[in-house]
């Protein structure tokens, strides 16, 4: 069973598929962390996220190391992810990485929850299970922002949705793999729900799609 969970920065994806995954016991990938982890490789080697030579070297030397590097969290590293996620020959390199999780999860789970922008449309498009988280550019900044303080960061409520809309615009504009929702995924504008809410019609969508 895959789960996909796929929407913009800070609409409450990782939070629900923590919940899916604890609740039925699968595993899940934070898909956004490779995409981190080749943007900060690149820039931790003196390199520009959108070169692609160097993008691409950096995707395939990816170690487990570098998916813990600190920093990855900071918004340099998202910046740096949503450049490097814009060359396609990089997300070739990551596909390969995310289709063999899918098909087997690690510690031998029956299933897999997936966090992403295009894990339900093509990362694994016949996912049996897929939501679209989204929420206002204002809520998501705010909600960033509280992240980054509990962090320990300090973080400016104008650069933050700065920030965030720099990325999206990159994410959705992108020719490979933009960022939209699956047509067969149920959308969730999380702007005016608290985490109970959206994980209570995750759960309602995801049993009816899979009785057991
Ligand atoms: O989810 P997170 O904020 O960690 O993602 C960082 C960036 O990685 C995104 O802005 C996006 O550019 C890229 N990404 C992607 N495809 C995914 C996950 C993340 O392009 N499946």
């Amino acid at each position: 069973m895959i789960i996909t969970v796929d929407g913009p920065a800070a609409a409450g994806k990782g939070e629900l598929t923590q919940r899916l995954a604890a609740h039925f016991g699968y595993a899940r990938l934070d898909t956004g962390k490779l995409y981190r982890a080749v943007g900060l490789k690149v820039l931790g080697a003196g390199g520009d996220p959108e070169d692609e030579a160097a993008a691409v070297e950096a995707a395939r030397a990816l170690t487990g190391d570098d998916l813990e590097a600190p920093g990855l969290r900071s918004e340099d590293a998202a910046l740096s992810a949503s450049k490097v996620a814009a060359i396609p020959a990089v997300r070739d390199v990551l596909l390969e990485f995310q289709r063999g999780f899918a098909a087997a999860p690690p510690g031998g789970a029956e299933g897999a929850v997936f966090d992403g922008r295009d894990t339900g449309t093509v990362v694994i498009p016949d996912a049996p299970a897929k939501l679209f988280l989204t929420a206002s550019p204002e809520v998501r900044a705010t909600r960033r922002v509280k992240q980054l303080q509990e962090q320990g960061t300090e973080a400016i409520y104008g650069r933050v949705l700065q920030e965030l809309k720099e990325r999206d615009a990159r994410d959705t504009s992108r020719k490979v793999a933009p960022l939209k929702p699956a047509e067969d995924a149920l959308v969730i504008d999380t702007s005016h729900l608290d985490a109970d809410a959206v994980y209570a019609a995750a759960l309602e969508f995801i049993s009816a799609k899979a009785p057991d």
